[in-house]
């Protein structure tokens, strides 16, 4: 076993880290006030070949895999969430296209969207359908050599300034999962309309809509894969994806504890410094702990994606350990730096709303739960 990063590994990570230094970290705070997408934050990131991690050159990608995609996730996310979760979500986007897309799909569709010249948005949940995914509404039925598409999905990152998007709808009632397709829809496709910008928590730098179908015409050959597996492609998409909601997770849990311990090093009462106290000392104990450990989980998901193995189980031990030791440690940050951490002056009190919606997009803990117990229960001793 081998826990060395290659040297490009490291290069990308470093690239990131510096990156995220320098162009998202002085300017978080302000756009995260603003409500701010900083879309030539996001087409220099495309530029670096952050759009496109998992995809080969041929299709615009930079192909340096899972591993990589994790670290650099992580660095963007320790300086914006917001952004981190762009990055993550235009990834996503690229999984059903590669994976199961036509050759013309991945021309027209997966190019543009893993060199970064389009962004791309992930259409899966509706008003009525959130964790219960295989319940959604939304229509799709074949007329001629289009298919109508009629619905509402909700919550959908990316959406204002995505030109392609992956939904979900349903191709025949009754059929339960195996009644849903999958389709690429661009933008300009008459009927599709974007609703308003969703006033958000946290992750305001990153764009949330509903985005609309009314009877919106979408080419037969826009379908992925074959009619009625829909479904399992998005599940497999989300596998990747909750690689990537682990690495945001840790991206977040790493600024509030280097916040922390600097305000911990910093601020003196009972004339010593806070981190003297063995109270503080363990909180910051336990931070660094569920840091290493949630690290771990989410590289050797993203290690068994890079050998091409199987990763429902690994993923959604990764998401949910991640994202569920982020809520603690961003809680006791805040704890450290008392009535400071209130204020909104200050970075902590960003990375706490930030923190929140990990345990719940992309998978809530309960999802990843009842998503980790049917795999173990269906393995033998
Ligand atoms: N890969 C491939 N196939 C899969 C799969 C996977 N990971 N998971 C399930 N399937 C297959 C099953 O094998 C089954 O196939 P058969 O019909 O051949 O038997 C079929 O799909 C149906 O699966 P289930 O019986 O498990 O379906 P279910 O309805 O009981 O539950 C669920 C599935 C796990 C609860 C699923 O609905 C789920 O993951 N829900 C959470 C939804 C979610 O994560 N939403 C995220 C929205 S996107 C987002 O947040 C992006 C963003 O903007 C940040």
């Amino acid at each position: 076993m081998n826990f060395e990063l290659t040297e490009e590994q490291s290069l990308v990570q470093l690239m990131a880290r510096d990156f995220a230094k320098d162009r998202i970290e002085p300017h978080a705070l302000k756009w995260d006030q603003d409500k701010h997408f900083p879309k030539e934050v996001v087409a220099e990131m495309a530029d670096l070949g952050f759009m496109g991690m998992m995809v080969p050159d041929s299709y615009g990608g930079s192909e340096t895999g899972a591993i990589t995609y994790a670290l650099a996730l992580q660095e963007i996310a320790h300086a914006d969430a917001g952004i981190a979760v762009t990055m993550s979500v235009t990834n996503l986007c690229g999984e059903p296209i590669l994976r199961h897309g036509t050759e013309e799909q991945k021309l027209t569709y997966l190019t543009p969207l893993a060199s970064g010249e389009k962004l791309g948005a992930f259409c899966i949940t509706e008003p009525e359908s959130g964790s219960d995914a295989g319940s959604l509404r939304t229509k799709a039925e074949l007329k001629g050599d289009h298919y109508v598409l009629s619905g509402v999905k909700q919550f959908i990152t990316n959406s204002s300034f995505a030109d392609i998007f992956i939904v979900m709808a349903r191709t025949s009632e009754g059929g339960g999962t195996r009644g849903i397709s999958a389709f690429i829809v661009e933008k300009n496709f008459k009927g599709l309309s974007v609703g308003s910008v969703e006033d958000k928590m946290g992750l305001r730098t990153s764009n949330t809509t509903e985005i609309i179908f009314d009877n919106c015409k979408v080419p037969k050959k826009n379908l992925i894969g074959k009619e009625g597996e829909g479904f399992k492609v998005a599940m497999s998409a989300l596998d990747s994806g909750r690689i990537g909601i682990a690495s945001q997770s840790l991206g977040i849990a790493r600024a509030c504890l280097d916040e922390a311990r600097s305000y911990a090093q910093s601020r003196r009462q009972f004339n010593r410094q806070l981190s003297g106290f063995q109270a503080i000392q363990w909180m910051l104990a336990d931070m660094a702990t569920s840091i290493a450990a949630a690290h771990h989980l989410t590289l050797h998901a993203a290690y068994l994606k890079d050998q091409n193995k199987k990763i429902i189980k690994e993923a959604s031990m990764a998401k949910l350990f991640a994202s569920e030791s982020l809520q603690k440690i961003a809680y006791d940050a805040v704890q450290i730096f008392g009535g400071y951490g209130y204020m909104k002056d200050y970075k902590i009190e960003k990375l706490y709303r930030d923190a929140r919606v990990t345990t719940i997009y992309e998978g809530t803990s309960e999802i990843q739960r009842l998503v980790i117990a049917r795999e173990t229960l269906k393995e033998s001793t």
